[in-house]
C-alpha cells in the first residue's frame, strides 16, 4: 500500500508519497505566494493551496502503481482562517497563523473575557495568530464578508474538503482556534457565544488519524487513482511533525527549525501552565501536548541569506563558523512580532553588540543562536513546570544545519536526535493515512516502527556552561526594548 503526506506550509505545499514499511518513494514541493497586503498582516489564497496541492500529488505518482494508493492525510500550517459562504466559494483570503492584525481582538478576549475564563473553556488564553480573534477582527472591519460566513475552517481543512467534500477538522488543529475545549475534546459553547458564531459553522471533528471520506469521483479519475482512496482528517503541522519523528506517548520532545520555530512536548496526561505561556492543544495520537511557538525561526536565516547578504548558499556561509558560545553580537528573532512566550505583536528583529572587528560570520552564527535562545524561552517554561526533558528529535529545513543543531543541542542542553526521515508533517501525514487505512493499529505503534533515528548530536559541557551566560544575556534584551518596540509600531 501506497500512503500520501500532504504538508501544507507556508511558503509550499510539500507531498510526500510513502509505503507501508515507511519507505519515501518520492517528494514533490510546490510553491504558491505569500501575501503582506500591510504591514504585520499575513494572507494566502486558498484557491493557490488547492491547485499547487494537485498539480503536487500528479507529479508525485506519476511513476507509481496508482492502484497501490490507499489513502492521504495532512499536516497543515495551523490557526489560519479559511471562511466558506452556503456555496462553499471562499469568502476572502485566509488570514495565517504570523498575521498580527488583531491585538484589538486580542486584547478584548484576553482583559474583557479574561483570561481565566478563556483557559477554563479551551485551556488556552488569546494569541494575536490565532482564529478566534481573526473572525473578531473580520466581525469589526469586514461585516459583509462576516455576514456571508457559512463555515469556517483551517488550511489543511479547507484541502480535506475539496478532496473529500466533507467539512472537517481535526483535534490537535481544531485546538489553535481558541473554539476548542481541548480537555474534554469537544467545540467549546461558551467561545462560540462569544464570537457569535454557531456550531454548523464548525467543521465536524475527528481524531488525527480517523477517516473522513473517500475521494470525491470525479477527483480519483482526474488524479488515476481508485475512487476509495481514503481521505483522512490528519493533524495541526506540529502535531503531524511530531507523529513523523516520533514524538508521541508521554513526555517526548520536538524541535520545528521551519518558518516558524516549535518546541513540542507530547504528553498522556492533560496540562496547562499557570501563564498559559505554552500552548496546550491535542495530539494527534489521541493525547495531549505542549507547545512554544516563535513565529520566525528558519526564515530569520532565509530572511538574512536572501534579503541581505543576497547568497543562496547556506551552508558556505555556515562554514568558517567556529567560535561557538563566544558571540558578543545577539540577535532577537522577532520578524513578524513574537507569539511564544512574549505575545507581542510589535516586538521586531535587532542585532546588538557590534563593533568594528564584528565580522559577517558573526552576524549570521548569531542570527542562528537567536533562534535557539528564543526557542530555549519556551523549554525554560516547561521545565519550570517539572517536565524533565533530556533530548529532542529536529525537524524542518533548519534541522539540514549541522551547525544550527550544534548550537541548539548546546543552547538548550539536549541530546538532539537526528532521524532518518527530517520530512516531519508531511511524513507525519502519510503515517496518520497509514493508521487509518489499518497498516498499524495505533499512532504509537506506527511511529514506533518506522522512525528511525540515525545520529545524536551531544551537547559539550564547556560550550552548554559557556552557552548558559550568553543566554542568560540574551534573556534581558527583550525587556530593555520592549517599550520601544511598542513606539516605534504607532510611528
Ligand atoms: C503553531 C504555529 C506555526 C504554524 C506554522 O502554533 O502557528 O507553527 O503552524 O505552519
Amino acid at each position: 500500500m501506497l500512503f500520501i503526506g500532504i504538508d501544507l506550509g507556508t511558503s509550499a505545499v510539500k507531498l510526500l508519497l510513502m509505503d507501508e514499511n515507511g519507505k519515501i518513494h518520492n517528494i514533490v514541493s510546490k510553491e504558491y505566494p505569500l501575501h503582506f497586503p500591510h504591514p504585520g498582516w499575513s494572507e494566502q489564497n486558498p484557491t493557490d493551496w488547492y491547485e499547487q496541492s494537485i498539480a503536487g500529488i500528479k507529479e508525485l505518482i506519476k511513476d507509481c502503481d496508482k492502484s497501490q494508493i490507499a489513502g492521504i492525510s495532512f499536516g497543515g500550517q495551523m490557526h489560519g482562517l479559511v471562511v466558506l459562504d452556503k456555496q462553499d466559494n471562499v469568502i476572502r483570503p485566509a488570514i495565517l497563523w504570523n498575521d498580527g492584525r488583531t491585538t484589538k481582538e486580542t486584547n478584548y478576549l484576553n482583559q474583557v473575557i479574561g483570561k481565566e475564563k478563556l483557559s477554563q473553556y479551551t485551556a488556552n488564553i488569546a494569541f494575536t495568530g490565532f482564529t478566534a480573534p481573526k473572525l473578531l477582527w473580520m466581525k469589526e472591519n469586514e461585516p459583509e464578508n462576516f455576514a456571508k460566513i457559512s463555515k469556517i475552517m483551517l488550511p489543511k481543512d479547507y484541502l480535506a474538503y475539496c478532496l473529500s467534500g466533507v467539512h472537517c477538522t481535526d483535534y490537535s488543529d481544531a485546538s489553535g482556534t481558541l473554539f476548542l475545549d481541548v480537555k474534554n475534546r469537544c467545540w467549546s459553547k461558551e467561545m462560540m457565544e462569544v464570537c457569535n458564531i454557531s456550531e454548523d459553522m464548525l467543521p465536524k471533528l475527528f481524531e488525527s488519524y480517523e477517516v473522513v471520506g473517500t475521494i470525491k469521483h470525479e477527483l480519483a479519475q482526474e488524479l488515476g487513482i481508485s475512487a476509495d482512496v481514503k481521505i483522512i482528517a490528519g493533524a495541526g503541522d506540529n502535531a503531524a511533525a511530531a507523529v513523523g519523528t516520533g514524538t508521541v506517548g508521554d513526555g517526548r520532545c520536538n524541535i520545528s527549525l521551519g518558518t516558524s520555530g516549535t518546541i513540542f512536548i507530547s504528553s498522556k496526561s492533560f496540562g496547562v501552565d499557570k501563564n498559559n505561556a505554552l500552548h496546550s492543544f491535542d495530539h494527534a495520537d489521541g493525547n495531549f501536548h505542549l507547545m512554544g511557538c516563535m513565529l520566525s525561526a528558519a526564515s530569520c536565516n532565509k530572511w538574512w541569506m536572501d534579503e541581505i547578504l543576497k547568497t543562496k548558499d547556506y551552508g558556505k556561509e555556515q562554514e568558517n563558523i567556529t567560535k561557538l558560545g563566544e558571540n558578543q553580537v545577539f540577535y532577537l528573532p522577532y520578524l513578524m512580532g513574537e507569539r511564544s512566550p512574549h505575545n507581542d505583536p510589535f516586538a521586531r528583529a535587532m542585532f546588538i553588540g557590534m563593533t568594528m572587528d564584528t565580522t559577517r560570520e558573526d552576524m549570521t552564527q548569531a542570527v542562528l543562536e537567536g533562534v535557539a535562545f528564543a526557542l530555549r524561552d519556551s523549554l525554560e517554561i516547561a521545565r519550570s513546570l517539572g517536565i524533565v526533558i533530556e533530548s529532542t528529535k529536529i525537524c524542518g529545513g533548519g534541522a539540514k544545519s549541522p551547525l544550527w543543531k550544534k548550537i541548539i543541542a548546546n543552547v538548550m542542553n539536549l541530546k538532539v536526535e537526528v532521524i532518518e526521515s527530517e520530512e516531519g508533517p508531511g511524513y507525519g501525514g502519510a503515517i496518520l493515512a497509514a493508521v487509518g487505512c489499518g497498516a498499524f493499529s495505533n499512532v504509537e505503534d506506527a511511529a514506533g516502527k518506522l522512525v528511525k533515528v540515525i545520529d545524536t548530536v551531544e551537547p559539550e559541557q564547556s560550550l552548554v556552561s559557556k552557552y548558559e551566560e550568553r543566554y542568560q544575556m540574551f534573556k534581558q534584551i527583550y525587556p530593555t526594548v520592549k517599550e520601544l518596540y511598542f513606539k516605534l509600531s504607532s510611528n
